[in-house]
Protein backbone atom coordinates (compact mmCIF):
# COMPACT_ATOMS: atom_id res chain seq x y z
CA UNK A 1 0.00 0.00 0.00
CA UNK A 2 0.94 3.29 -1.08
CA UNK A 3 1.67 5.99 2.40
CA UNK A 4 -0.70 8.08 0.41
CA UNK A 5 -2.89 5.70 -0.04
CA UNK A 6 -6.77 7.10 1.14
CA UNK A 7 -10.31 5.75 0.55
CA UNK A 8 -13.90 6.59 0.44
CA UNK A 9 -17.15 4.50 1.23
CA UNK A 10 -14.53 1.62 -0.14
CA UNK A 11 -13.06 3.36 -3.17
CA UNK A 12 -9.56 3.57 -3.07
CA UNK A 13 -7.68 6.79 -3.93
CA UNK A 14 -3.97 6.51 -4.83
CA UNK A 15 -3.70 9.36 -2.50
CA UNK A 16 -6.25 12.37 -1.22
CA UNK A 17 -5.54 15.32 -3.53
CA UNK A 18 -9.14 16.36 -5.86
CA UNK A 19 -9.27 19.44 -7.54
CA UNK A 20 -12.60 20.91 -6.70
CA UNK A 21 -15.72 21.11 -8.58
CA UNK A 22 -15.86 24.58 -10.98
CA UNK A 23 -12.46 24.64 -10.42
CA UNK A 24 -10.92 21.95 -13.35
CA UNK A 25 -13.39 21.67 -15.82
CA UNK A 26 -14.01 18.01 -17.03
CA UNK A 27 -10.63 17.17 -16.12
CA UNK A 28 -9.34 16.48 -19.88
CA UNK A 29 -8.69 20.42 -20.58
CA UNK A 30 -5.57 20.28 -17.98
CA UNK A 31 -4.23 16.89 -19.67
CA UNK A 32 -1.22 19.07 -21.89
CA UNK A 33 -0.22 20.29 -18.01
CA UNK A 34 0.35 17.34 -16.39
CA UNK A 35 0.01 13.58 -16.18
CA UNK A 36 -3.65 13.27 -14.52
CA UNK A 37 -2.92 9.86 -13.30
CA UNK A 38 -0.69 11.86 -10.51
CA UNK A 39 -4.29 12.85 -8.88
CA UNK A 40 -6.13 10.83 -6.39
CA UNK A 41 -9.78 12.11 -7.82
CA UNK A 42 -11.67 14.55 -9.81
CA UNK A 43 -14.51 16.45 -9.10
CA UNK A 44 -16.00 17.22 -12.38
CA UNK A 45 -17.99 20.33 -13.32
CA UNK A 46 -21.34 21.05 -11.61
CA UNK A 47 -24.39 19.87 -13.96
CA UNK A 48 -27.73 20.66 -14.53
CA UNK A 49 -30.38 18.74 -16.12
CA UNK A 50 -30.59 21.35 -18.86
CA UNK A 51 -27.36 23.03 -19.97
CA UNK A 52 -27.39 26.90 -18.37
CA UNK A 53 -25.07 30.07 -20.01
CA UNK A 54 -24.34 30.91 -16.07
CA UNK A 55 -24.32 34.34 -15.19
CA UNK A 56 -23.67 37.62 -17.01
CA UNK A 57 -19.99 39.02 -16.81
CA UNK A 58 -18.25 40.07 -14.64
CA UNK A 59 -18.42 36.71 -12.43
CA UNK A 60 -15.25 36.15 -10.89
CA UNK A 61 -13.24 39.17 -8.83
CA UNK A 62 -10.10 38.98 -6.82
CA UNK A 63 -10.12 40.25 -3.66
CA UNK A 64 -7.24 39.73 -0.66
CA UNK A 65 -6.21 35.99 0.04
CA UNK A 66 -9.49 34.68 -2.12
CA UNK A 67 -12.33 35.03 -4.60
CA UNK A 68 -15.45 35.95 -5.40
CA UNK A 69 -17.27 34.07 -8.25
CA UNK A 70 -20.73 33.81 -9.51
CA UNK A 71 -20.35 31.36 -12.66
CA UNK A 72 -24.14 30.01 -12.23
CA UNK A 73 -23.82 26.62 -13.34
CA UNK A 74 -22.46 27.03 -16.82
CA UNK A 75 -22.51 24.07 -18.25
CA UNK A 76 -23.90 22.26 -21.29
CA UNK A 77 -26.55 19.63 -19.36
CA UNK A 78 -26.18 16.13 -18.45
CA UNK A 79 -26.87 14.42 -21.45
CA UNK A 80 -24.22 15.96 -23.31
CA UNK A 81 -21.79 15.51 -20.52
CA UNK A 82 -22.65 11.52 -20.27
CA UNK A 83 -22.26 11.68 -23.70
CA UNK A 84 -18.99 13.32 -24.71
CA UNK A 85 -17.49 14.46 -21.54
CA UNK A 86 -17.58 11.63 -19.91
CA UNK A 87 -15.60 8.95 -22.41
CA UNK A 88 -13.15 12.19 -23.05
CA UNK A 89 -11.80 12.25 -19.35
CA UNK A 90 -12.22 8.48 -18.78
CA UNK A 91 -9.92 7.90 -22.04
CA UNK A 92 -7.24 9.47 -20.49
CA UNK A 93 -7.68 9.23 -16.10
CA UNK A 94 -7.72 5.80 -14.29
CA UNK A 95 -8.59 7.31 -10.44
CA UNK A 96 -11.71 7.90 -9.01
CA UNK A 97 -14.36 10.36 -11.02
CA UNK A 98 -17.13 12.11 -8.75
CA UNK A 99 -19.89 13.68 -10.48
CA UNK A 100 -21.04 17.21 -9.52
CA UNK A 101 -24.94 17.49 -9.40
CA UNK A 102 -27.13 20.51 -9.07
CA UNK A 103 -31.21 20.65 -9.37
CA UNK A 104 -33.26 23.28 -8.60
CA UNK A 105 -35.73 20.63 -7.55
CA UNK A 106 -35.46 17.36 -6.26
CA UNK A 107 -36.75 15.71 -8.94
CA UNK A 108 -34.11 17.17 -10.91
CA UNK A 109 -31.20 16.28 -8.90
CA UNK A 110 -32.69 12.90 -9.24
CA UNK A 111 -33.00 12.73 -12.89
CA UNK A 112 -29.74 14.05 -13.18
CA UNK A 113 -28.27 11.40 -10.58
CA UNK A 114 -29.31 8.56 -12.16
CA UNK A 115 -27.77 9.66 -15.15
CA UNK A 116 -24.82 9.69 -13.95
CA UNK A 117 -25.34 6.43 -11.68
CA UNK A 118 -25.82 4.67 -15.39
CA UNK A 119 -22.91 6.39 -16.59
CA UNK A 120 -19.81 3.36 -15.81
CA UNK A 121 -16.81 6.26 -15.86
CA UNK A 122 -18.31 7.97 -12.45
CA UNK A 123 -17.79 6.12 -9.26
CA UNK A 124 -19.43 9.12 -6.74
CA UNK A 125 -22.31 11.02 -6.53
CA UNK A 126 -21.41 14.33 -5.49
CA UNK A 127 -24.93 16.64 -4.19
CA UNK A 128 -24.06 20.17 -4.34
CA UNK A 129 -26.82 21.46 -2.50
CA UNK A 130 -24.98 24.53 -1.94
CA UNK A 131 -24.54 26.61 -4.74
CA UNK A 132 -24.94 30.18 -3.74
CA UNK A 133 -24.67 31.56 -7.13
CA UNK A 134 -28.04 30.64 -8.23
CA UNK A 135 -31.27 31.96 -7.84
CA UNK A 136 -34.56 29.16 -6.73
CA UNK A 137 -32.16 26.09 -5.53
CA UNK A 138 -29.21 25.28 -4.71
CA UNK A 139 -28.27 26.49 -1.43
CA UNK A 140 -32.24 26.61 -0.54
CA UNK A 141 -31.78 22.68 0.04
CA UNK A 142 -28.38 22.87 1.64
CA UNK A 143 -29.29 25.10 4.73
CA UNK A 144 -32.63 23.50 5.97
CA UNK A 145 -32.44 20.10 7.49
CA UNK A 146 -35.46 19.01 6.00
CA UNK A 147 -34.65 19.86 2.49
CA UNK A 148 -31.40 18.44 2.77
CA UNK A 149 -32.37 15.37 4.02
CA UNK A 150 -35.48 15.04 1.30
CA UNK A 151 -32.75 15.28 -1.59
CA UNK A 152 -30.41 13.21 -0.13
CA UNK A 153 -33.32 9.99 0.81
CA UNK A 154 -34.50 10.60 -3.14
CA UNK A 155 -31.49 10.51 -4.63
CA UNK A 156 -30.33 7.50 -2.45
CA UNK A 157 -33.82 5.39 -3.45
CA UNK A 158 -32.78 5.92 -7.27
CA UNK A 159 -29.12 5.15 -7.40
CA UNK A 160 -26.33 2.50 -6.28
CA UNK A 161 -23.20 4.50 -6.11
CA UNK A 162 -21.96 6.78 -3.01
CA UNK A 163 -24.11 10.02 -2.76
CA UNK A 164 -21.71 12.35 -1.10
CA UNK A 165 -23.57 15.55 -0.18
CA UNK A 166 -22.24 18.78 -0.68
CA UNK A 167 -22.94 21.49 1.76
CA UNK A 168 -22.88 24.92 2.37
CA UNK A 169 -21.70 26.91 4.93
CA UNK A 170 -24.16 29.79 5.06
CA UNK A 171 -25.86 28.67 8.24
CA UNK A 172 -25.53 28.43 11.78
CA UNK A 173 -24.82 25.32 12.80
CA UNK A 174 -23.84 22.73 10.30
CA UNK A 175 -23.71 19.61 12.21
CA UNK A 176 -27.99 19.08 12.13
CA UNK A 177 -27.69 19.32 8.62
CA UNK A 178 -24.98 16.75 8.09
CA UNK A 179 -26.70 14.80 10.63
CA UNK A 180 -30.26 14.98 8.36
CA UNK A 181 -28.02 13.82 5.35
CA UNK A 182 -26.23 10.84 6.93
CA UNK A 183 -29.87 9.95 8.67
CA UNK A 184 -31.26 10.23 5.13
CA UNK A 185 -28.79 7.86 3.82
CA UNK A 186 -25.61 9.88 3.18
CA UNK A 187 -22.57 7.70 1.71
CA UNK A 188 -20.37 11.13 3.04
CA UNK A 189 -20.25 14.86 3.06
CA UNK A 190 -17.82 17.38 1.16
CA UNK A 191 -17.51 20.30 2.91
CA UNK A 192 -17.24 23.19 2.31
CA UNK A 193 -19.13 25.39 -0.75
CA UNK A 194 -18.21 28.98 -0.71
CA UNK A 195 -19.34 31.35 1.54
CA UNK A 196 -21.63 34.22 0.18
CA UNK A 197 -19.43 37.23 -0.10
CA UNK A 198 -19.54 40.95 -1.94
CA UNK A 199 -16.64 43.00 -3.11
CA UNK A 200 -17.57 46.75 -4.07
CA UNK A 201 -15.45 49.21 -5.92
CA UNK A 202 -14.43 51.89 -3.81
CA UNK A 203 -14.56 54.88 -7.00
CA UNK A 204 -18.03 53.98 -7.62
CA UNK A 205 -19.62 52.08 -4.86
CA UNK A 206 -21.42 49.90 -7.40
CA UNK A 207 -20.52 45.62 -6.50
CA UNK A 208 -18.17 44.22 -8.68
CA UNK A 209 -19.80 40.85 -9.59
CA UNK A 210 -22.66 41.01 -11.83
CA UNK A 211 -24.99 39.09 -9.00
CA UNK A 212 -23.62 41.71 -6.61
CA UNK A 213 -23.47 39.11 -3.77
CA UNK A 214 -20.91 36.37 -4.97
CA UNK A 215 -19.49 32.78 -3.72
CA UNK A 216 -16.16 33.79 -1.78
CA UNK A 217 -13.26 30.95 -1.95
CA UNK A 218 -9.58 30.67 -1.35
CA UNK A 219 -7.04 30.76 1.63
CA UNK A 220 -9.15 33.20 3.86
CA UNK A 221 -11.80 30.10 4.01
CA UNK A 222 -9.82 27.70 5.08
CA UNK A 223 -10.10 28.32 9.17
CA UNK A 224 -14.01 28.26 8.56
CA UNK A 225 -14.00 24.95 6.69
CA UNK A 226 -11.54 23.36 9.05
CA UNK A 227 -13.63 24.14 11.25
CA UNK A 228 -17.12 22.91 9.98
CA UNK A 229 -14.82 19.47 9.40
CA UNK A 230 -14.16 19.02 12.50
CA UNK A 231 -17.74 19.55 14.23
CA UNK A 232 -19.02 17.35 11.19
CA UNK A 233 -16.39 14.78 11.75
CA UNK A 234 -17.09 14.65 15.90
CA UNK A 235 -20.67 14.17 14.85
CA UNK A 236 -20.82 11.68 12.00
CA UNK A 237 -19.89 8.68 11.02
CA UNK A 238 -19.65 8.73 7.04
CA UNK A 239 -16.37 9.81 5.42
CA UNK A 240 -15.76 13.38 4.66
CA UNK A 241 -14.26 15.13 1.53
CA UNK A 242 -12.85 18.44 3.32
CA UNK A 243 -12.60 21.67 0.76
CA UNK A 244 -11.85 25.25 1.62
CA UNK A 245 -9.11 27.53 0.83
CA UNK A 246 -6.29 24.24 0.62
CA UNK A 247 -2.80 25.54 -1.40
CA UNK A 248 0.06 23.37 0.62
CA UNK A 249 0.86 19.78 1.88
CA UNK A 250 0.45 21.10 5.28
CA UNK A 251 -3.37 22.17 4.72
CA UNK A 252 -3.87 18.71 3.70
CA UNK A 253 -2.61 17.26 6.55
CA UNK A 254 -5.13 19.78 9.33
CA UNK A 255 -7.82 19.08 6.95
CA UNK A 256 -6.95 15.02 7.72
CA UNK A 257 -6.19 15.87 11.45
CA UNK A 258 -9.46 17.31 11.63
CA UNK A 259 -11.41 14.09 10.18
CA UNK A 260 -11.20 14.00 6.27
CA UNK A 261 -10.59 11.05 4.64
CA UNK A 262 -9.76 13.32 1.34
CA UNK A 263 -9.51 16.44 0.06
CA UNK A 264 -10.48 19.16 -2.90
CA UNK A 265 -8.28 22.03 -3.95
CA UNK A 266 -10.37 24.71 -5.37
CA UNK A 267 -9.50 28.29 -6.03
CA UNK A 268 -5.66 27.77 -5.62
CA UNK A 269 -5.88 25.79 -9.32
CA UNK A 270 -7.09 28.91 -11.26
CA UNK A 271 -3.80 31.02 -9.39
CA UNK A 272 -1.51 27.86 -9.71
CA UNK A 273 -2.18 25.38 -12.34
CA UNK A 274 -0.17 23.22 -10.89
CA UNK A 275 -0.91 22.96 -7.44
CA UNK A 276 -2.33 19.78 -7.30
CA UNK A 277 0.75 17.96 -8.20
CA UNK A 278 2.80 20.10 -5.70
CA UNK A 279 0.82 19.51 -3.34
CA UNK A 280 0.91 15.39 -4.06
CA UNK A 281 5.16 16.15 -4.31
CA UNK A 282 5.02 17.63 -0.81
CA UNK A 283 2.73 15.67 1.06
CA UNK A 284 5.88 12.52 1.75
CA UNK A 285 8.45 15.36 2.56
CA UNK A 286 5.87 16.93 5.28
CA UNK A 287 4.83 13.38 6.21
CA UNK A 288 8.85 12.19 6.80
CA UNK A 289 9.23 15.78 8.71
CA UNK A 290 6.23 14.56 11.51
CA UNK A 291 6.73 11.11 11.52
CA UNK A 292 3.23 9.86 9.91
CA UNK A 293 3.85 6.48 8.21
CA UNK A 294 0.49 6.72 6.06
CA UNK A 295 -1.55 9.34 5.42
CA UNK A 296 -4.61 6.97 6.26
CA UNK A 297 -3.56 7.23 9.91
CA UNK A 298 -4.09 10.87 10.66
CA UNK A 299 -7.21 11.15 9.42
CA UNK A 300 -9.59 12.41 12.94
CA UNK A 301 -6.14 12.52 15.03
CA UNK A 302 -7.53 16.12 16.33
CA UNK A 303 -10.80 14.61 17.68
CA UNK A 304 -8.98 13.00 20.67
CA UNK A 305 -6.59 15.95 21.31
C1 LIG B 1 -14.86 29.33 -10.20
C2 LIG B 1 -15.51 28.38 -9.24
C3 LIG B 1 -16.54 27.54 -9.70
C4 LIG B 1 -17.15 26.63 -8.83
N1 LIG B 1 -18.13 25.79 -9.29
C5 LIG B 1 -18.65 24.83 -8.48
C6 LIG B 1 -19.60 23.86 -8.97
O1 LIG B 1 -19.95 23.83 -10.15
N2 LIG B 1 -20.09 22.95 -8.07
C7 LIG B 1 -19.70 22.92 -6.76
O2 LIG B 1 -20.16 22.06 -5.99
N3 LIG B 1 -18.80 23.82 -6.28
C8 LIG B 1 -18.28 24.76 -7.10
N4 LIG B 1 -17.34 25.63 -6.61
C9 LIG B 1 -16.92 25.54 -5.18
C10 LIG B 1 -15.63 24.74 -5.02
O3 LIG B 1 -15.76 23.42 -5.51
C11 LIG B 1 -15.20 24.71 -3.52
O4 LIG B 1 -16.18 24.04 -2.76
C12 LIG B 1 -15.02 26.10 -2.94
O5 LIG B 1 -14.47 26.99 -3.91
C13 LIG B 1 -14.12 26.12 -1.70
O6 LIG B 1 -12.83 25.66 -1.99
P1 LIG B 1 -11.56 26.63 -2.30
O7 LIG B 1 -11.48 27.61 -1.17
O8 LIG B 1 -10.39 25.71 -2.40
O9 LIG B 1 -11.87 27.32 -3.60
C14 LIG B 1 -16.72 26.56 -7.46
C15 LIG B 1 -15.69 27.41 -7.03
C16 LIG B 1 -15.06 28.30 -7.89
C17 LIG B 1 -13.94 29.16 -7.38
Amino acid sequence: MSRLETSLSGIKLKNPVIPASGTFGFGYEMADVYDLNILGGISLKGTTLEERFGNPTPRIAECENGLLNAIGLQNPGVEHVVKHELPKIRALYDGVLIANISGFSVDEYVKVACAFDNAPEIDILEINVSCPNVRHGGMAFGTDCAAAGEVTRAVKEKTHKPVYMKLSPNVTDIVPIARACEEAGADGITLINTLLGMVIDPKSGRPIVSTKMSGFSGPAIKPVALRMVYQVASAVRIPIIGVGGISCADDVIEFMSAGASAVQVGAHNLVEPFACPNIINELPVKMDEYGIENIKDIIGRSLAL
